[in-house]
Order: C-alpha cells, then structure tokens, then sequence
C-alpha cells in the first residue's frame, strides 16, 4: 500500500490539465455492451476505477487494447459471461451500470449488489424497480440482482429523486428497447449528456439531453464509435480548491467551465479572482486569505456532492464562520474527524457541518476513506503548517490521476511512498 506525504504551507501556482471524466468513462465503457462492434475512447483517465471497469467487461468476454496514443479500444460486442461477480463489483459501485446495457442486448444478467460504501447505504432500488417498468422481471437473492427480459418496452418512468447512475442504467437499456422511453426527473448532471451524445452518435435516439425529461426512441441496434469523454469538472474543482486554500495562483486547461458555474460562484464569494477563456479557468487568490462560505449540496446544476469535502476543508482556514450542508448522501462527513485531529473547528449537526476558520491548520498522520474525503485530506495538507501524511491513498487513486505528479507541477511538496 501507498501513502502521501505532504509539507505544506507552500501558495500553489502553475497550470496544469485536466484529465477525462470519471463519471463519464464509466457509463460510457458499460454503453460499449450496446454495440455490436467496436468503440474506440480518447481523453479516459488513468485511474483504478477504469481499469476495474475493463477489467469487470473483460471477465464478461470483452477485449480491449490500449492504444500507443492512449485510445482505448474496447470490443465488449460478443460477452460471453452474463455475470457480474460481487468480488469485482464489491470494489466499485458504478458496477450496477453493468445492468441495463446487458438486458437490453442479451435479454438477461445476474449482477450482484453493490453493497454500501463510506458515505452511505446506496441502494440501487430506482435501478430496478425503472427496469422492470420497461418489462424486465427482477429477483433479488443472495445478493445478487437476476434480471430477465425477453423485449424491453418503451414506458413513461417518472423517478421520485434524482439519480445519475439509475438515470443512466435506465437510457442505456431504453436505447434498444421497443418503442419510446420518456424519463422524468432524470439527472441532468455533464456526464450524463456526454454518454447520451456518445450513444447518439452510436445510432441510437435520445432527445431533452441536458434537461430533466430524456425522450429515448428505441432502435434495433447500435454500432461502435470512436469518441472523446469530457474533463473531469470535480478533478478541475478540486485543483482551483487547492490553489484556494494555499492562496495561491493557478490556471486549469482543458475544463468546460459552464459545468462548473455552481462551484466558480462559491469560489468568486471566497475572494478569488476568476477567469475563464476558451477552455481554461485561471483562480488567483493574490495571496489572500479565503472568506468562509456556505454550501449546500444539490442535484446538478446546483453545488455538486462531490466538492463538499473539499469545501469543508477550504472552510476550516477561512477567515470567518461558514455551514455546509449534505443534501445528497447520509454520511458524507468522513473526512470530519480527521480535519479535526490537524486543528480544525468543525461541529456536525445532522446533517451540516458548521465551520469557524482557524488561521491555520497543522500536519498530522492521517487515513483516506473514500474519494472526496480523501481529497479534502490533501488539500488540508498543503494548507497545513508541518508534514501531513495520509494512508490508503487507494481511494484517491480511484478518481485522481497521478494526483501527486498534477500537485508537484503546481509546486507542492508532496511525495508517494510505500508504507
Ligand atoms: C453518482 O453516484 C456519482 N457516481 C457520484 O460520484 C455522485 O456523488 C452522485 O452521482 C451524485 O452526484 C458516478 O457517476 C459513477 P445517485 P450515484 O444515484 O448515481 C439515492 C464520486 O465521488 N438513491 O445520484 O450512485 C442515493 O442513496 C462519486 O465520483 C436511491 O435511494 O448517486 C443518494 O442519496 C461518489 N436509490 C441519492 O439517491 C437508488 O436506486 C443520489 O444518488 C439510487 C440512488
């Protein structure tokens, strides 16, 4: 096992680029079982979670190679496995995306439940209880899902909340399936109209893409394209997050900063100075110490889940009291007590956290616990007086790529060692 260590107190400054989007490689990998030929992937980010993915696909039949200019050419047209086993899916949740594409190509699939995680139980009953409004028969034993469907039929599904993986699950299987889908109150996160544009462009015919009604038209069939996943809007986050809190000056390349208004507003109210050209944001904090500000989590186009721990860590040395709230998931809070044992003054109630900004926080050993918190950790380091050392930093690997190598670009003092 790995961990960080981090001598911070250094203001950041430099400029760096952002990497694909996790969130949509993934349902963008699992769409490739809807094609009956190849995909080729351009801008997929080097992290754990896609190469679990491949490797879940692998484990079904599919092939892939990874090519000299970093395309990655997945095959997953002819699986030969209809199982996704719990020893793959139990290390990454995104594998309940495995779900719908399969039914609507191969009539059937035994998928285990993801099980919780760090931030919450995390059911997946949107998931299924949409399939099966499009015909499909769904048993839970074991803990695993057994889904038949001899045809999916088009269905008015209407979601009682907001879920990006179950909206997504849900058009992926209504792309084939007879007849037209109509979802309400679909999440309309970026990610989810990059995979509707990627399956688009694979044939199939999805129309509302960025609102909260997805018309879905099913067709017969799809083919493989050679498409380019979208930044990473939460990695860009993050690093405008780092320059924040260290004071600093940084610009990040290859964003499309109209996903990010939610959170270039937040950081405007903390004094820093905000440009946006062409693909790239530049934050300058002109060495001023940020102001505390509230938050509260939302569904997108509101503040993003995904940025509240780093926020929570951006309030802990703010000048000032602040609130931050977790609308999202129940226990979202996990990065709390270790931000308290660097010197932060952090008091959770339910479920919001109220912030008084310290001056300044000190390095301490510390353990990851999921992604988000852990890149709280991080940030809370380089802000930090003395040395940080963080542990596991596995769950950062999961959605940073080479997080270490991006930060010393941008001048911090941070270096991966073996435990
Ligand atoms: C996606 O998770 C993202 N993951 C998460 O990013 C992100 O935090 C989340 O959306 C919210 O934006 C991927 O896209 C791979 P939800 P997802 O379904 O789809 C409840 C990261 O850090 N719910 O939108 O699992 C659920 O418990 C990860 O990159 C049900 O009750 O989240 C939650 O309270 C973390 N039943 C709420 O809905 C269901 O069947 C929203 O969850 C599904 C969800």
């Amino acid at each position: 096992m790995y961990k960080l260590t981090i001598h911070g107190g250094k203001a950041l400054s430099g400029t760096i680029k952002t990497a694909g989007s996790k969130n949509s490689s993934l349902p963008i990998l699992f769409a490739s079982i809807l094609a009956d030929t190849p995909i080729t992937l351009t801008n997929t980010p080097h992290l754990s979670d896609v190469s679990t993915t491949l490797r879940l696909l692998m484990n079904m039949g599919a092939e892939f190679i990874l090519e000299s200019d970093n395309a990655l050419f997945v095959d997953s047209s002819k699986l030969t496995n209809l199982v996704a086993d719990y020893h793959l899916v139990k290390t990454m949740r995104a594998s309940i995306l495995v779900l719908g594409p399969i039914l609507a190509k191969y009539g059937r699939a035994k998928v285990s439940l993801p099980g919780g995680c760090a931030i919450g139980t995390r059911p997946v009953d949107l998931h299924l209880k949409s399939l099966e409004e499009l015909g499909a028969t769904i048993e839970v034993k074991n803990g695993y899902i057994y889904a038949q469907a001899k045809t999916l039929i088009g269905a008015e599904i209407y979601f009682d909340q907001v879920t990006v993986t179950a909206t997504e699950n849900l058009l992926m299987a209504a792309t084939l399936a007879k007849g037209t889908t109509t979802i309400h109150n679909a999440a309309q996160e970026p990610e989810i109209c990059d995979l509707c544009n990627c399956l688009n462009k694979m044939g199939a015919k999805i129309f509302g893409i960025g609102t909260s009604i997805l018309v879905i038209e099913g067709v017969e069939s799809l083919n493989g394209v050679s498409y380019s996943v979208c930044p990473d809007r939460i990695e860009a986050a993050t690093y405008l997050v780092a320059a924040a809190i260290t004071s600093g000056s940084i610009t990040v390349k290859n964003i499309r900063y109209q996903s990010m208004r939610a959170v270039l507003g937040k950081l405007i109210e903390i004094g820093a100075d905000i440009k946006t050209r062409n693909n790239s944001i530049t934050l300058d904090m002109k060495g001023r110490r940020p102001k505390a500000v509230n938050i509260k989590t939302s569904t997108y186009p509101n503040f993003p889940t995904d940025m509240q721990a780093q926020f929570t860590a951006l309030n802990a040395i703010a000048e000032g009291h602040s609130s931050i709230t977790e609308n999202i998931f129940e226990n979202r809070f996990m990065h709390i007590p270790e931000l308290a044992r660097m010197g932060a003054d952090l008091t959770l109630e339910g479920n919001t956290v109220f912030c008084r900004g310290v001056e300044s926080l000190t390095g301490a050993h510390l353990m990851a616990t999921d992604l988000r918190a852990s890149a709280s950790l991080v940030l809370a380091g380089l802000a930090a007086n003395g040395t940080t050392t963080i542990e596991r930093v596995y769950h950062l690997d999961r959605g940073y790529e080479t997080i270490e190598e991006k930060l010393k670009l941008l001048g911090a003092q941070i270096e991966r060692v073996q435990d």
